[in-house]
Order: C-alpha cells, then sequence, then structure tokens
C-alpha cells in the first residue's frame, strides 16, 4: 500500500501512434511512447498525478527554471521478456538519488514510493512500448523542473514533476575515443556534480564538442582543482580493469553516484575481482596504459550501459586498448547486467522490479 499515493487519473490516447514505430532502427531519444504522467506541486505539497498523451507542455516564458536552472532528471530503462513480463532495472535507486538532487537544488521531494509507483503506472499502460529485441529497452525519463512564473532569484514554490518513456537502441554505435581534459571541469567540489542537474550537462556541451571537433567521442573529465585525478567519462562514470582489480573513481560530491556504476561493482565483488574506489591520478593511468597493465576501460550508465573505451588521449597523444572483444571483464558484466535485467538469469540482488 502507498500511504502517500493520490490516485493517479489516467486521460488515454484515443489512438496509440506504436503501429508508427520503426522497431529494427529505434536510435536513442527520439521516439516517445502514447503517454507520460504529470504531477504538480503548489503550496508545500504534491498534487495528483495525471497520466496524459504524451505531448508539448505549456507553460510562460518566466518559469524560473529557464533562467536558473532548477531542472534535475533521472534516466532509467524497462525491459521485456518473451513471456511479456516486464521489469524495471532498480527504480528505487533512481527515486532515492532524484531525492538527493532535488535537496542540493533546493527543490521539493518525491517519497520514494509515490516515485516508483508513478513510473511502474506509466509502464504498466504503455508496455506495449517496452521492447523485447535484445540491444533495445524502453528508456525512462522522469525530471522535475520549477514553474513559478517570477524572474527574481529564489527556490521556485511550484514544480512540476513529468514522466515521459523513450523506446531506444544504443546510445553509443561504437567504442569510445576519449579525451583527458584538464582546462575545462564538469563539477567541483561544493557544486552540483553529485546531483543529476540539466546545468551539470549543459556546461559539458562546449568542451565536449571542442573534443569532438578533435575527433574524440567524449571526454575524460578530471578534478577542477588540480585536474591530475579522473572523475567520470561523458555522461558516465569511469571504470578500468588492471589484472583482477576494477577501479573506478571514489565518489564525492563531483561525482554522479551511478546505478549501472553499483550494479557493476557488485557483480564484479560476486565474481571474486577486487574493487577499488580511489582517487585516481591521470599519471597512474597513463602508467597502466603505457605499461599494460590497464587492460580494460570502459564508462557505466544508464543510456550507454558500458562502453569500451579504446583509445584514451592524453595531451595529443593516443593512448590504444586492445580489442573489446579479447577483453575478459567488461563484455562478460554487460552480457551478464543485460540477462539480468531481461529476467533471463537469477536476479540474486533483487534488481528488478516486475510491473
Ligand atoms: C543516462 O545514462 O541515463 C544519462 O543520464 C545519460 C543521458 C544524459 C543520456
Amino acid at each position: 500500500m502507498i500511504a502517500t499515493q493520490k490516485p493517479i487519473e489516467i486521460r488515454k490516447v484515443t489512438e496509440s501512434r506504436i503501429h508508427q514505430v520503426d522497431w529494427d532502427n529505434l536510435g536513442f531519444g527520439h521516439v516517445f511512447s502514447d503517454h507520460m504522467l504529470v504531477m504538480e506541486y503548489h503550496n508545500g505539497e504534491w498534487g495528483a498525478p495525471v497520466i496524459q498523451p504524451y505531448g508539448p507542455l505549456h507553460f510562460s516564458p518566466a518559469i524560473s527554471s529557464l533562467h536558473y536552472g532548477q531542472a534535475i532528471f533521472e534516466g532509467m530503462k524497462a525491459f521485456r521478456n518473451t513471456d511479456n513480463e516486464v521489469f524495471i532495472f532498480r527504480p528505487e535507486e533512481n527515486a532515492k538519488r532524484m531525492n538527493h538532487s532535488a535537496e542540493r537544488l533546493c527543490m521539493p521531494t518525491l517519497p520514494e514510493d509515490v516515485f516508483v509507483h508513478c513510473v511502474e503506472q506509466l509502464i504498466s499502460l504503455d508496455r506495449n512500448w517496452v521492447p523485447t529485441l535484445d540491444g533495445e529497452a524502453l528508456y525512462i525519463r522522469p525530471h522535475m523542473f520549477a514553474i513559478d512564473e517570477y524572474v527574481g532569484v529564489k527556490p521556485s514554490d511550484s514544480y512540476m514533476f513529468v514522466v515521459f518513456t523513450s523506446p531506444v537502441g544504443s546510445y553509443y554505435t561504437s567504442e569510445l575515443k576519449v579525451k583527458i581534459e584538464h582546462h575545462y571541469s564538469r563539477a567541483s567540489h561544493g557544486g552540483t556534480g553529485s546531483a543529476k542537474a540539466a546545468g551539470n550537462y549543459a556546461a559539458a556541451l562546449l568542451p565536449t564538442k571542442k573534443a569532438q571537433d578533435e575527433g574524440y567521442n567524449q571526454l575524460l573529465w578530471t578534478d577542477a582543482e588540480s585536474h591530475e585525478y579522473l572523475e567520470e567519462s561523458g555522461t558516465m562514470n569511469v571504470m578500468f580493469r588492471k589484472g583482477n582489480t576494477i577501479m573506478t573513481p571514489q565518489l564525492s560530491d563531483s561525482i554522479l553516484s551511478g546505478i549501472t556504476r553499483d550494479s557493476i561493482l557488485q557483480v564484479a565483488r560476486d565474481w571474486g575481482y577486487v574493487v577499488v574506489e580511489k582517487r585516481i591520478a591521470v599519471t597512474e593511468l597513463i602508467e597502466g596504459l603505457r605499461s599494460g597493465e590497464i587492460n580494460e576501460a570502459f564508462g557505466a550508465g544508464t543510456a550507454a550501459t558500458i562502453a569500451p573505451i579504446r583509445t584514451i588521449c592524453l595531451d595529443g597523444e593516443d593512448f590504444n586498448l586492445n580489442e573489446y572483444s579479447t577483453w575478459e571483464f567488461a563484455p562478460k558484466v554487460a552480457l551478464y547486467l543485460d540477462r539480468v535485467k531481461r529476467g533471463r538469469e537469477n536476479d540474486t540482488h533483487n534488481w528488478n522490479h516486475v510491473v
């Protein structure tokens, strides 16, 4: 029983758009399912959620999120197996992280059970939109933004929580070339790096574009203070394998606490790898790449899941890793987690939320 939940009003589409979808060419983030969920916050409380046809929302140009950036989001995925069972992967963790982001951005939190119930009801209504093909999933995008019509700078009094979904294929279509960034920063201590704040992504666009103009897919971000330690890669957490050790930068207020990150580390421990979460110096990475001791590097995130990094550039010098197919850990954990999410593997950690 969800104590805090107000009943969800459901206004269904008159005609589904599902027959228009080219399921073999989904790409990422262009196709939207029939319905979305909208819930507003006024006078210190959340109103009743409404599931309604997906489509434009109407606002004043003065809403404060457009000007001062009180906007946060989450990314999660649902999967469907051939028995038509639908699973959402670890939604409770997204609920927690959304509240962490909300607190940092001075926004209202949402009871975790309400968040999960809202997402579950939306997915349940649009369950036919959850892909069954390997390599595809239903990407779920909960987000919250300030809607006060006011141009002064202060925390908004009113907010909108919206969830829409999008059947997706792969986020990246190739292995990655990344460049170590030591001028720009994604986040700094005391900032909003551990929150999933829209502004973090905006700040990353220009440096990323510059790297892309030089032929790299993404950046390997370093800390804002010294630029000597690794933080994240692109929009993902980053990991390396060195022998029997899986290494990743330790969480801090400038690193997002990824749910894919956490799942990979848990599986690595289950499989007997040594998991090391620490500050990883750029020099340690480069030495490991030169000596061949670091033999895997990959990004970890919901959208991309596991994104192999084949080339890392430091100051114009490219360091290449061996072919992904020869790696021992990343391909195995990618396949294993994919099987868990699709209900094909024993879900030993109870990660799947059945819809
Ligand atoms: C995710 O992995 O869900 C992300 O948030 C990345 C996104 C910006 C596409």
